[in-house]
């Protein structure tokens, strides 16, 4: 049986480089999820731009339009609604959203968050997993619930802090690396495979061979050959 591939609605702020990975996976045929709509908060994201240029149909769905949370969470719940969303994928959208639209959504909506959560919830995740001495560091995708970085967690990535490393030398590993987490856990959860329940992520019918699904990208893939120079440097 051929199943119809579910429709997603991204929420951005920004670059939107997450997204893009996300369409480029989708392009797969077989991928169970495609990208249907993309809107944001802030009217110039250059990634609405870039949606735009591959066809997508965009929204920007702002605060100056919409005063308070809770009025700018309904707006961009009427604009997922048009667009015939059935999950939202979070890709750098950098607003609270209240406990409303994350009820509403609980279970259908995912976002990625750069760190190992529950490890920095927040902002400035990189400067601060240096500053703590960190050894890996990396990205968490999870559902999403009213409590900020905090829903149930689906997938990680993990990559090594390299001695030397500042946030923007970090920040760009783990971005790799996200590009890599974000489409595999959108199609655990688009297939039906990872489910959020009473708080926590459930899965179903995962095998060996589904570990990159969970744990991706394995950390030996992530070490590339720039990373080990710099290791030799600081090696006395
Ligand atoms: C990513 O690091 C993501 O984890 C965080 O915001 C950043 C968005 O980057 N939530 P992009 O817009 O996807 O390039």
């Amino acid at each position: 049986m051929i199943r119809p591939r579910k429709r997603v609605v991204a929420l951005i702020s920004g670059r939107g480089s997450n997204l893009a990975a996300l369409i480029e996976a989708a392009k797969e045929p077989a991928f169970p999820a495609e990208i249907v709509g993309v809107i944001s908060n802030l009217a110039d994201a250059p990634g609405l731009e870039a949606a735009r240029q591959q066809g997508l149909a965009t929204r920007a769905v702002t605060k100056a339009d919409h005063q308070g949370r809770e009025a700018l969470d309904a707006a961009t719940d009427a604009a997922i609604a048009e667009m015939g969303g059935e999950l939202v994928v979070m890709a750098g959208y950098m607003r609270l959203i209240g406990k409303d639209f994350a009820d509403r959504w609980a279970g259908r909506m995912i976002n990625i968050h750069p760190s190992i959560l529950p490890l920095f919830k927040g902002l400035d995740t990189h400067q601060r997993a240096i500053d703590a001495g960190m050894r890996v560091h990396g990205c968490s995708v999870h559902f999403v619930t009213a409590e900020m970085d905090g829903g149930p967690v689906i997938a990680q990535a993990v990559v090594p802090v390299m001695p030397g490393d500042e946030a923007d030398t970090l920040a760009r590993r783990v971005l790799r690396a996200e590009h890599r987490l974000y489409p595999h856990a959108l199609r655990l959860v688009a297939e039906g495979r990872a489910r959020m329940e009473a708080g926590r992520t459930v899965f179903a019918d995962i095998a060996d061979g589904d570990r990159d699904l969970l744990v991706a990208p394995a950390l030996e893939k992530l070490t590339e050959a720039s990373d080990l120079e710099s290791l030799a440097r600081f090696t006395p």
